[in-house]
């Protein structure tokens, strides 16, 4: 191997460990400066290995295959084997250089790639469609007791989860007892609805019992809790999604189901 191909394994070296520097600064949150400076170092070492190559590998000598008298002397074939014998030699120390290069564009690519991390999770397109409630779900209060349909007084309202997905964001309900008979088929008077807005996702935490309405105090828009979660002003322009209840022999409220469309604001998937 000549200098010259040392030097372009050792650029290309240099890229990798650029590139290595880069994924371990990112992924241990680490400092920000030798996140730059190794990218910047890999980007740089790739040019001079670049240009090493450009200039000291690929030929740029013109060619002429000259059409030889035959018979051959022996001295010219003695010279042809020989330059021969060495272009199979380069050749095998480009197979080397060909391999680090390989190793060294991966790297990059894996160094480049890696902050799509900062994206943050997946968001599976399921996720967006549906919640932790299903068909037989208890509903649950934050510290995990279950509710059932003696603990509330009309006109009161808590927050409830399924059981077993206690916080889970997506899920959240609003769980409000009304008067035995304002909304059919409710059990006992309990009615819950989502309780992220239609509008912009806060939490419709607001409940005005006088006028049976939920609000969101983020732009104020507000529900007819006796109307399905219609909107009755404010910029939200869908109802908030309501959870069908029944209640056991026991009297624990459970769901139905999951909520018949997706709760949150809309999407590009959904009007
Ligand atoms: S997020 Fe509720 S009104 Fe805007």
């Amino acid at each position: 191997m000549t200098a010259k191909d040392r030097a372009i394994g050792v650029f290309l070296l240099l890229a990798i460990a650029g590139s290595g520097g880069f994924i371990f600064a990112y992924v241990t949150n680490g400092n920000r400066l030798l996140e730059g400076v190794s990218l910047a170092g890999a980007a740089a070492m790739f040019a001079a290995a670049a240009l090493g190559w450009a200039f000291w590998i690929v030929p740029d000598e013109q060619v002429v295959d000259e059409i030889d008298e035959y018979p051959s002397s022996i001295a010219a074939r003695d010279e042809q084997s020989a330059t021969i014998a060495e272009d199979e030699r380069s050749i095998g120390r480009q197979k080397a250089l060909l391999r680090l290069l390989y190793v060294a564009l991966g790297s990059f690519a894996l160094a480049l790639a890696s902050p799509l991390r900062s994206f943050g999770p997946l968001v599976a397109a399921k996720s967006l469609f549906s919640t932790k409630w299903r068909r037989g779900s208890r509903l649950a209060r934050a510290d995990g007791t279950l509710v059932s349909t003696s603990d509330l007084n009309v006109g009161a309202v808590e927050v409830v989860f399924p059981e077993g997905a206690i916080g889970d964001p997506m899920s959240q309900a609003t769980l409000i007892r009304l008067p035995d008979g304002v909304v059919p088929n409710t059990p006992s008077g309990y009615i819950a609805y989502s309780r992220l807005c239609t509008h912009a996702g806060c939490p419709v935490a607001l409940y005005r019992s006088q006028q049976q309405q939920l609000a969101c105090p983020c732009h104020q828009s507000v529900f007819d809790v006796t109307r399905n979660g219609a909107v009755v002003s404010g910029p939200a322009d869908h109802a908030l999604p309501r959870l069908p209840l029944v209640a056991d022999a026991s009297g624990a409220l459970r769901a139905t189901g999951d909520f018949p469309v997706p709760v949150g604001p809309g999407f590009w998937e959904r009007p």
